[in-house]
C-alpha cells in the first residue's frame, strides 16, 4: 500500500514506533505528521534500544527519508541531542528532512508550559513539560516562529520582535524576567546554521514520492484520548493525533491515503491526568506496569494501568477509519488467570453507553466488563497466528469484532522479530473459546 498512516488508538504510548521501525524496513519515506519532542518511541534493533521522541522511527533505514512534517512542534536543542545520540551509536542520518514551515519550540515555551501548569494547581493536565502546549498556542495566534525563519536572520529577528513583546508580556504575568531580543535571535540563528541544510521544504518531496507511488509511512504521536478536539480535554495535548491531521500535518490529501493502521496495546494505559476509566488500582495494575515496564519514555513516570477498552478503541477506530490493527505487547498478559474488556460505561445518571461522552461525564463512568480466560503459555516465541494460546485467539478476536477492524499485527516481545502477522480472516479461527461472564 503506497501511503499508510499508523496512529494511536488509546492513549498514546501503543507501540507505534515499534510498528514504524519494523514497517520502515520497507518504507521509501516515514513522515511524522504532529506532536513533538513529548513523544517516546521506543525501539529496539540490532542497534540498541532508544527512546526517540522527535525523529521518525524509520532513521535506522538509511534508504527510508525521514521527515519531521510541517504539522509537528520542534525544538532544536533536544533534536540536536537525539541526532548526537543517534550518530553515537552509528546511526548515519543523511536521509533526515525538517519542514520549513513546522513551528519551533524555544526555551521558554518550556518555561510557559511549567509556569501554566503550576498555575493550574488541582487540575493540573500532566503534561511532558516539554513546550507543546505553548508553541501550538503561538501557531494558532499566529504570533509563532518557524524552522524556516531560523535560516533568514533579518526576517528572524523581526518575527521574534513581535514575539517576544508577546511573550514577554505573559512572563510578566507571571513574574518572570523578560527575554533579550539579541539573545534569543542569536540562540536561533545558532540553531538556523546547525540544522540549515535539513531545513527544506518538504512538500514537493513527499507529492513526488505519493506521486511515484513510494511506500510513504505517516507516522502520528500519542493516541484519540489525547486528541484535542475528540480527547478528554483539557487533559489532551494540544494537536490532533488522529489520521485527519497526517493529511495537513504530511502535506497529503485524504485521498491519497490508502491504509490507517490503528495500534492498540492489548490492554490500557495512560500518562498523565483525566479520566481513564478502565485503571487498576490493584495488584492487576501494578503487575500490568512491571512486566510491561509501563514508565513513560519521555518523562519516566509510572505509567497508569488498566483493562483493556473498546469503547475507546472504537472511538478511535472511527475517527481514523482503521483499515486493520497492530496489536502489541500481548506477551504481557501471559499467566494473567482472567482478563477483562471494557464495552460499555455506565454514567453517573446510570445511563449506559457505549462511546465515549464529554469529560465530565467521562470523569465519573464505571467501566462494564467481560471477562476472557487467560493463558498461561508464554507468546514471546510464538510466529503464527495458529501458534498463539487458544483463549489468547479468542481474547484478540473480541477485540477485532468489537473494533470492526480486523487485526493484521499482534507483537509479542519488543525485539523487532516478535511479531506474528495475521493473514486475512485468520483471526476469525479464534471465536473458539468460551466467555465465561
Ligand atoms: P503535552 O503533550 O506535553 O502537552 O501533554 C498533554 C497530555 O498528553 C498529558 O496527559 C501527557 O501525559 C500526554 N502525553 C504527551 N505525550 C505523550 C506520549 O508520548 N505518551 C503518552 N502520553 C503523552
Amino acid at each position: 500500500m503506497p501511503v499508510t498512516a499508523i496512529v494511536g488508538a488509546q492513549w498514546g504510548d501503543e507501540g507505534k514506533g515499534r510498528m514504524v521501525d519494523w514497517l520502515a524496513q520497507e518504507a521509501d519515506m516515514v513522515v511524522r505528521f504532529q506532536g513533538g519532542d513529548n513523544a517516546g518511541h521506543t525501539v529496539v534493533n540490532r542497534l540498541g534500544k532508544f527512546a526517540l521522541h522527535l525523529i521518525p522511527s524509520g532513521i535506522f533505514n538509511p534508504a527510508t527519508a525521514c521527515i519531521v512534517g510541517t504539522g509537528t512542534v520542534v525544538n532544536p536543542e533536544t533534536l540536536l541531542e537525539e541526532m548526537a545520540a543517534l550518530e553515537a551509536a552509528g546511526v548515519a542520518l543523511d536521509n533526515l528532512w525538517l519542514s520549513n514551515r513546522a513551528h519551533v519550540i524555544l526555551p521558554y515555551h518550556r518555561q510557559l508550559d511549567g509556569l501554566q501548569e503550576a498555575a493550574r494547581s488541582g487540575s493540573r493536565i500532566g503534561t511532558t513539560g516539554r513546550g507543546i502546549g505553548p508553541t501550538y498556542a503561538d501557531k494558532a495566534a499566529r504570533f509563532g516562529i518557524r524552522l524556516g525563519d531560523l535560516i533568514r536572520p533579518a526576517y528572524l529577528r523581526e518575527r521574534l520582535q513581535l514575539h517576544l513583546e508577546q511573550k514577554n508580556r505573559t512572563l510578566a504575568l507571571f513574574g518572570a524576567p523578560p527575554l533579550d531580543l539579541e539573545e534569543v535571535t542569536a540562540g536561533c540563528v545558532r540553531y538556523g546554521e546547525i540544522l540549515g541544510a535539513r531545513i527544506v521544504d518538504t512538500l514537493p518531496r513527499v507529492r513526488a514520492a505519493v506521486e511515484r507511488g513510494d511506500n510513504v509511512l505517516l507516522e502520528g504521536q500519542l493516541g484519540v484520548m489525547r486528541d484535542v478536539d475528540w480527547g478528554t480535554y483539557p487533559y489532551v495535548t494540544s494537536s490532533n493525533p488522529i489520521v485527519g491531521a497526517a493529511s495537513a500535518g504530511a502535506g497529503i490529501p485524504p485521498t491519497r491515503v490508502d491504509k490507517v493502521i490503528g495500534v492498540v496495546k492489548a490492554y490500557s494505559t495512560a500518562v498523565g491526568a483525566g479520566p481513564f476509566p478502565c485503571e487498576l488500582d490493584d495488584a492487576n495494575g501494578e503487575r500490568l506496569r512491571l512486566v510491561g515496564a509501563e514508565y513513560g519514555a519521555t518523562t519516566g513516570r509510572p505509567r497508569r494501568c488498566g483493562w483493556y477498552d473498546a469503547v475507546a478503541v472504537g472511538h478511535a477506530a472511527w475517527l481514523n477509519g482503521f483499515t486493520t490493527l497492530a496489536v502489541t505487547k500481548l506477551d504481557v498478559l501471559d499467566g494473567m488467570r482472567e482478563l477483562k474488556i471494557c464495552t460499555a460505561y455506565r454514567l453517573a445518571s446510570g445511563e449506559v453507553i457505549d462511546w465515549v461522552p464529554d469529560t465530565p461525564d467521562m470523569q465519573d463512568a464505571t467501566p462494564i466488563y467481560e471477562t476472557w480466560p487467560g493463558w498461561s503459555e508464554p507468546t514471546t516465541g510464538v510466529r503464527a497466528w495458529d501458534d498463539l494460546p487458544k483463549a489468547a485467539r479468542a481474547y484478540l478476536h473480541r477485540i477485532s469484532e468489537l473494533a470492526g477492524v480486523p487485526i493484521e499485527t499482534v507483537s509479542v516481545g519488543a525485539e523487532r522479530e516478535q511479531l506474528v502477522t495475521v493473514l486475512p480472516g485468520e483471526a476469525d479461527a479464534g471465536r473458539t473459546a468460551p466467555r465465561h461472564a
